[in-house]
């Protein structure tokens, strides 16, 4: 199953033997490219990058690290080896064997999860479409193209799957697919977080984290389906998606070693005394981790949802790491929940099914959690008397019970005006937004050097040193 191949179109699908769908795909392929080309990093696009490019799902074979045009990436479709014999693991189908082909009845709703998911990829590559020309590094740069290619990869894996098992409205999907633009007012990208500014590198680092995070939790969900290739896909591309939070961690971390090691340094106390050593303050890193951690749980959908007991009971769509729950079926147990109804706070026994978007969030916030506390550490290992912490789930959110209801940080329910009063210290300024902006201005291209905002990583790419040069710019 694990070939590589030399097709125009790499896969372990056996592709060639199918050739209405190779047609297909090689007939989306140059719509693809001349999206790249429009959408994809702007001005870096003849450059040499060190990439990883997967030709197979073997452990060898999925990670090549050489040199690559971007336009020259070898973007290929790889499922995971199929499990012998697997059984749809819960729903009401619980132990029947999982569909090679989709049952009619599942049609609209796989398909709708598939173009969400599948809709994410390519607006996360066109949210960071400029942010090369600002890079802290050459290794950070090549960071950044390493996840959008990857994205482009993950948006292949979707249209694969529209293109083989939806006919021609997986078809007109996978056009739409390239057509929708991030932010763009008359045809956005599917979901909010997606259609939000990214335009420095501290959103890029929080956007890793925090929501490719989601994008983890949504493909871990989706890898317990019954409709095996959804499953295959997405588990091959949890691989990829490893790599985006090490960036998201790794920066956040560095960014926080850098500003902690100079206040101690320094002597540093106030954040106008950081800003003026060209610092990010850590009070303005927690604003944006509020706003991020906010956009991107919203992701998970309502906390009560029939769509999601829906998925759920006709076994499209599980929770992460599925096995480790008990009862697969889910009919007769509640979740108690923290609800907000006509402007008040109270409990509610909600059917668990109708809950899985809240049981997702919880996996997904405790991962969070293990994140910040890392870079606590960071933080008092320089002495700094100051902690990062996640927000209230209830707090900014748009997206569910307490949607556009003002809540503060722990939680707590404020009037409008006072949530007004004080956003300016939860969330990003205009000051805050400028500000970054304006020390991040520069790009670094040399690769001996580093941004004076954040500290070099511990190590390089694939054993090669940290100031390699990761990227041949011209
Ligand atoms: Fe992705
Ligand atoms: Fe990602």
């Amino acid at each position: 199953m694990s070939n590589v191949n030399n097709d125009r179109i790499p896969n372990n699908v056996s592709l060639s033997d199918d050739k209405r769908l190779q047609r297909a795909l090689e007939a989306w392929q140059p719509s693809f490219l001349s999206w790249w080309n429009d959408m994809g990093p702007f001005g870096f696009q003849k450059d040499d990058v060190f990439l990883r490019t997967a030709t197979s799902v073997t452990s060898e074979g999925w990670a090549n690290f050489d040199y690559v045009k971007m336009p020259e990436y070898r973007w290929g479709i790889f499922l995971a080896d199929p499990t012998k014999d697997r059984k749809i693991g819960f729903g009401d189908n619980m132990g029947q064997p999982v569909w090679q082909q989709i049952p009619g009845e599942h049609r609209n709703a796989l398909r709708r999860l598939i173009v969400t998911q599948g809709d994410t990829e390519p607006a996360s590559v066109e949210q960071q479409r400029l942010l090369g020309h600002t890079c802290p590094s050459v290794y950070d740069l090549r960071n950044l193209f390493q996840v959008n290619v990857e994205e482009g990869r993950h948006l292949w894996a979707m249209v694969y799957l529209l293109h083989s098992y939806f006919g021609r409205d997986g078809r007109e999907e996978a056009e739409a697919l390239l057509e929708r633009r991030s932010g763009d007012p008359d045809k956005p990208r599917i979901l909010g977080a997606f259609n939000e500014p990214c335009t420095e590198w501290l959103s890029f680092f929080m956007f890793t984290f925090f929501t490719d995070r989601d994008g983890k939790y949504q493909l871990l969900a989706l890898s317990e389906s019954s409709f095996d290739p959804l499953s295959r896909t997405t588990r091959f591309m949890l691989t990829e998606e490893a790599h985006h939070m090490f960036v998201g961690e790794t920066g956040v971390l560095r960014m926080v070693e850098r500003t902690a090691s100079q206040m101690k340094e320094l002597g540093l106390e106030h954040p106008d005394d950081v800003r003026k050593a060209g610092l990010l303050d850590l009070p303005l890193i927690q604003r944006y981790l509020n706003l991020w951690y906010a956009l991107s749980l919203d992701l998970f959908g309502g906390e009560i949802s029939s769509n999601a007991a829906n998925f759920f009971a006709a076994g499209l769509k599980g929770r992460a790491k599925e096995e480790r729950y008990e009862d697969h079926v889910a009919l007769d147990s509640f979740y108690d929940m923290e609800v907000v109804r006509d402007g008040k706070l109270g409990r509610e026994q909600v059917p668990l099914r109708n809950a899985m978007n809240e049981v997702l969030r919880d996996e997904y916030v405790e991962d969070c959690q293990r994140g910040v506390d890392k870079w606590n550490r960071t933080i008092a290992a320089h002495g700094i008397p100051f902690e990062l912490k996640l927000p209230h789930r209830r707090f900014y959110r748009q997206v569910g019970i307490s949607a556009n209801v003002p809540f503060d940080p722990s939680g707590k329910m404020i009037s409008k005006d006072q949530f007004e009063a004080q956003k300016g210290e939860w969330l990003p300024t205009e000051a805050d937004k400028a500000y970054v902006q304006s020390i991040m201005q520069k790009p670094v291209f040399d690769p001996k050097q580093m941004a004076n905002w954040i500290a070099p990583p511990k190590q390089g790419i694939k054993g090669r040193a940290v100031d390699f040069e990761y990227v041949r710019h011209t």
